[in-house]
């Protein structure tokens, strides 16, 4: 049944996963993020447990139980995000969840900012690129064999998704179409649709995150017994 489902179908496997959003700080008591939940990265570490594997969850600022037999480790900004996935390989499987925020603050200010007095000027903050998590996993020395990005889109979803699978070098890229209410970002329920390296495209309905994560796991172990092979 589906309870027992896909019992070891990843015993032996080391699977790295990261979730949530990043924060990034501006100032000791301000900081730049986003509305991910993490639900969908904690319900893929769950069902990756569930089918055996050891699993590492690398966690932005999200308010979640840790699943059963998951080692989780909380980070903040997408640097320490970035250190954290390196220091857990290697791993056979790489699923890169997290709602990374691709800017930060040049610099944090030491102290609080002020407003300057007597003034209504706006004020400027000056934004720098973070490092690319999947990207420079899934090109680095120590690869996990089998890499996947989600990729959250308003517009030209798969388009986008095909794209980022090859620029970041995937092996599988799940697409969500982030303009539809009610699924997604910070939602219960998920429709998403997987490409693969052959840019065969795979939709699964919406559903619950639990059971798509199921789904999702069941197809990624399949994916590396079939690299084994
Ligand atoms: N990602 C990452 N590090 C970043 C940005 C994104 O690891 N600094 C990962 C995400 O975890 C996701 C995938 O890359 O698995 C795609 O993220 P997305 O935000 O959709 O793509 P970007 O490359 O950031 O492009 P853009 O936001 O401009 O669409
Ligand atoms: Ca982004």
């Amino acid at each position: 049944a589906a309870d027992c489902f896909q019992r070891g179908l990843l015993s032996g496997r080391h699977v790295l996963i990261n979730a949530g959003p990043t924060r990034e700080a501006i100032d000791p008591v301000r900081y730049i993020s986003n509305h991910s939940s993490g639900k969908m990265g904690f319900a893929l570490a769950e069902a990756a447990a569930e089918a055996g594997a050891r699993v590492t969850l690398i966690a932005g600022p999200v308010n979640l139980p840790t699943p059963t037999r998951v080692q989780r480790v909380d980070v903040v900004s997408a640097q320490d995000m970035l250190e954290a996935c390196q220091a857990a390989l290697p791993a056979d499987l790489f699923i890169a969840s997290a709602a990374v925020a691709d800017y930060r603050p040049d610099t944090c200010a030491e102290q609080k900012l002020k407003k300057t007095p007597g003034s209504d000027d706006g004020m400027t903050l000056r934004l720098i690129r973070n490092p690319d998590i999947l990207a420079t996993l899934a090109t680095g020395a120590q690869r996990p064999r089998c890499c996947v990005g989600f990729a959250a889109e308003t517009q030209d979803v798969l388009g986008y998704a095909r794209d980022k699978l090859q620029r970041k070098n995937l092996d599988l890229i799940i697409a969500n179409d982030v303009s539809q209410s009610g699924i997604g970002f910070n939602s219960d329920d998920n429709a998403v649709t997987l490409i693969d390296q052959q840019l065969t495209t795979t939709t699964l309905p919406q559903a619950s995150k639990q059971k798509l994560a199921r789904d999702i796991i069941s197809r990624l172990a399949a994916l590396l017994d079939q690299q084994d092979s």
